[in-house]
C-alpha cells in the first residue's frame, strides 16, 4: 500500500507524539501478574491507587511488507516493592528487529530470547538499542524521572504477550542501596 510521506513531532516537555492514532495508558491493575511482589501490588490498588504506569503514542502504518511503526514509549518512575516501573514486554510474532532511541531519563532494555538467555542494555538520551528478530524486550525505568524513548518496528511484525505473561523475564530489575540490579527472577517458569 501506497501513502505520502509525513513528519510527527514528540514534545519532551509534554510528553506527547503528535499525530497519533493510538494512545496506550497501561496502568498497575492490568501489570498486577508482572511484578515480584503481588502484595505490594494488592497494597497500592487497595488504597484506591491505579496509577497510570507507562503510556504509549503510536503511529502505525499498513500492515504490510515493507513499512514500519512508530512511536513514543514514557515510562513513570516508580517502584513496586524493590522493582522499577517496567512495560509488560513481548515477543515479536514474525522474525522482526526493533529499534528503540533512548530521548530522556535513563533505564534499562531488557532482552531474553525464548529459552531464557538474557541481556540487557543501558538506555539514556542519544543511546541507540538494537533488538533483533526473537528477542523478547522489556523496558525498565530505572531513574528518578521520566524515561522517553522512540521506538521503530515493522508493521507486520505482530505481537505475543502470552508468552511473557505466562512464563515472565528470566530476570528482573530492582532497587538495592540506591542502584538498579538485575537479579534472576524468583518466578520464571523455564518451563511449559
Ligand atoms: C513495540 C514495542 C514498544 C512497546 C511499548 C510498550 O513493538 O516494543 O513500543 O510496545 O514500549 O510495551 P509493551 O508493548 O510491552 O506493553
Ligand atoms: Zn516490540
Amino acid at each position: 500500500m501506497s501513502i505520502n510521506p509525513y513528519s510527527l513531532t514528540i514534545d519532551l516537555k509534554a510528553c506527547i507524539m503528535k499525530p497519533f492514532k493510538k494512545r496506550t495508558q497501561v496502568r498497575l491493575s492490568s501489570l498486577r501478574d508482572y511484578f515480584m511482589d503481588r502484595k505490594a501490588v494488592d497494597d497500592m490498588l487497595s488504597s484506591g491507587k491505579d496509577l497510570i504506569i507507562y503510556e504509549y503514542f503510536e503511529y502505525s502504518n499498513p500492515e504490510s511488507e515493507g513499512h514500519v511503526n512508530i512511536g513514543v514509549t514514557i515510562i513513570n518512575p516508580g517502584r513496586i516493592g524493590k522493582e522499577y516501573y517496567m512495560t509488560r514486554g513481548h515477543y515479536h510474532e514474525k522474525s522482526a528487529a526493533e529499534v528503540y532511541l533512548g530521548l530522556s531519563g535513563e533505564g534499562i532494555i531488557l532482552m531474553q530470547l525464548k529459552d531464557g538467555e538474557a541481556q540487557a542494555l543501558k538506555i539514556m538520551p542519544g543511546k541507540i538499542i538494537y533488538v533483533p528478530p526473537h528477542w523478547g524486550h522489556r523496558a525498565i525505568n530505572t531513574g528518578n524521572e521520566k524515561m522517553i524513548f522512540f521506538y521503530m518496528y515493522p508493521s507486520n511484525a505482530g505481537h505475543d504477550y502470552q508468552l511473557v505473561k505466562e512464563k515472565g523475564f528470566s530476570k528482573i530489575v530492582i532497587e538495592e542501596n540506591g542502584l538498579p540490579k538485575i537479579i534472576d527472577n524468583p518466578r520464571y517458569k523455564s518451563r511449559n
